[in-house]
């Protein structure tokens, strides 16, 4: 551990930044002195051709992102304003990582790396001001070098304002001298001032996030699948090994606290009476899939119907990389892993592995983050045994989805698809605001109740026009179903759900979105419901004598 640091830090200097912030990722930023006058700057340079429709700060005062929007076209450019060193601060800026380098000690046995170096860099810094400052660079911002000294060599260099961004979801390079590419959350994908000129500075790039994964890359081994040490799935390619513009890298940013379902229903991905079905299903064990094309939301809705669950279940999940959060005790999170051919006795563990020794665990339900393969036919037979089991799955809607399930690789008999009880597609939608611009939603546009091959009803469905999810409980199969394996008549399962879905308003009322939160009542609601619902309803009831 104590090498490690050490090695990494010199590793980095050969191989990853042989000149760190001298990057030859080329800004279009124009600021020397101050966000302030990024500003103007920008005024002067872009303002004929731009307009700024948004405006944030991700790295107060250092860096901000602004969404621009050309005049002619109404293209959206995502231009990240980052305050530039002079070239007199550059000088000092090299001298100090020099030292860093070179002279860094290893921490201590047990001590935090990242603290470890921000404190030896910030001593570097202010030693070399005290010898230097006033003789060799008189009026430097010391700030500011301490900014670049940190973003470069604990952060993510030049992509570090996006990766600070909390709007950003993706970000992606897809080789040398093209934009870097983002997902934003509000504007959908857009371009970036920021890109790569050089190959060194790019495969340098792909070096040094491989590094922060833990994993190697090499023109030997020139693809990279990991997760980043804040959660983030990396994907990248090396060179120009198996690309033909040089490296390129992905990366899906991770959200640290995942959406609860109240957040869902607060932003319109459902509405209350979903949430309440769907509660409904998950106290009683049932099947289902969640379906919808790349990024649209399915992970997140996996997660956010997981929470739903009984507390005491038991309950295993499997994924390519870690991402579900849940907060059952009675967790078993198990990860895939790739192999790697440089390292000698170290063998792939595939989804398929996994969810076949998973039933060694007697899951009450298993969770596979998504079906691609032959894993899906183990989950099918688990679930034919009586466990109960969720998963996504890339498909439209549910003919395409039984169409992929049915055929190579997964090959599912047809006599196994009513083991599913529900499907429901998550898409992500445009809407048009009343200025005319647009904001990108997710939407929970349908919801089917399975009832044989070839035979799905659909119990609910968003109607764009009115913004609107139209659900009909009372037409559910699975509702009546559930009435009836509990002895009761469907009315009063129909009440229950009413009473259920009170308790999600109230939450959403109150704020009570924290995911962890939102399960404590959820489960809090399975040992005492009238408690629970009682104070729902009089909160309700209070808000409603005022509105
Ligand atoms: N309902 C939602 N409202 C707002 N943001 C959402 C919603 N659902 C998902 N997101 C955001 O969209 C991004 C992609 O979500 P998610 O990982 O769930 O998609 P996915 O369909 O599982 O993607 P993939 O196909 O790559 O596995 C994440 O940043 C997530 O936070
Ligand atoms: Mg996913």
């Amino acid at each position: 551990m104590l090498k490690k640091l050490g090695g990494l830090l010199r590793r980095g200097k050969k191989e990853d930044t042989e000149k760190p912030g001298t990057s030859d990722a080329d800004t279009v930023s124009a600021t020397e002195a101050g966000v302030a006058e990024a500003l103007l700057a920008f005024e002067d340079e872009l303002k004929i051709n731009y307009r700024i429709i948004k405006s944030y700060p991700v790295n107060d005062p250092w860096s901000r992102i602004m969404i621009l929007e050309e005049r002619d076209t109404g293209r959206t450019l995502y231009y990240v304003d980052e305050i530039k060193m002079t070239e007199e601060e550059r000088k000092a800026y090299e001298a100090i990582q020099n030292i860093l380098m070179w002279e860094m000690e290893p921490p201590p046995e047990g001590v935090d790396i990242v603290k470890y170096f921000e404190r030896q860099a910030k001593k570097a810094i202010s030693k070399y001001r005290v010898r230097f400052g006033d003789t060799v660079h008189p009026g430097i911002s010391w700030g500011k070098i301490e900014y670049y000294i940190l973003r470069d060599n604990l952060g993510y260099g030049p992509l570090d304002p996006i990766m600070r961004d909390p709007l950003v979801e993706d970000i992606s390079c897809d080789g040398i001298g093209k934009p870097i590419y983002v997902w934003h959350q509000e504007y959908e994908s857009m371009p970036t001032n920021i890109r790569f000129t050089s190959e060194k500075e790019l495969d340098s790039m792909i070096l040094k996030l491989a590094h922060k994964a833990g994993k190697h890359v090499s023109i030997a081994f020139p693809i990279v699948d990991a997760i980043l040490p804040e959660g983030h799935r990396l994907a990248a390619t090396y060179r120009r090994e198996v690309t033909t513009s040089g490296s390129t890298f992905t990366i899906r940013k991770f959200r640290d606290k995942p959406l609860s379902v109240i957040d869902l229903v607060r932003s319109g991905t459902i509405n209350s009476k979903l949430a309440s079905y769907f509660w409904i299903l998950m106290e009683h064990n049932k099947t289902g899939m969640i379906m919808g094309v790349t990024g649209s939301g399915k992970t997140t809705m996996l997660n956010a119907l997981a929470t739903l669950l009984r507390p005491t279940l038991k309950v295993v999940t499997i994924e390519d990389t870690p991402e579900l959060k849940l907060t059952l005790e009675n967790w078993v999170q198990l990860v895939s892993r790739p192999s790697y051919g440089f390292e000698t006795g170290v063998s792939e563990v595939t989804l398929y592995d996994l969810v076949r020794v998973s039933l060694r665990y007697r899951p009450d339900i298993l969770i596979v983050g998504e079906v691609r393969g032959e894993e899906a036919k183990v989950l099918f037979q688990a679930i034919a045994t009586g466990h109960g089991g969720l998963s996504t799955i890339h498909a439209e809607d549910v003919d395409s989805m039984v169409k992929r399930l049915t055929s190579p690789p997964m090959d599912i008999p047809r006599g196994y698809i009513p083991l599913l009880n529900f499907a429901l597609a998550v898409k992500r939608v445009r809407q048009t605001n009343p200025d005319g611009s647009f904001t990108v939603v997710r939407r929970v546009t349908n919801v089917w109740e399975i009832e044989d091959y070839g035979s799905y009803r659909t119990l609910s469905y968003w109607n764009p026009s009115r913004n609107k999810h139209e659900v009909d409980l009372e037409k559910s199969m699975l509702l009546a179903r559930i009435a009836e394996e509990e002895g009761k008549t469907l009315e009063e399962l129909l009440e229950e759900a009413k009473r259920r879905e009170t308790i999600i308003k109230w939450m959403g009322l109150v704020g009570k979105t924290d995911y962890r939160e939102v399960s404590k009542v959820i489960h809090e609601y399975y040992v005492k419901p009238s408690k629970v619902y009682n104070e729902a309803r009089r909160v309700l009831s209070k808000y409603e004598a005022f509105t």
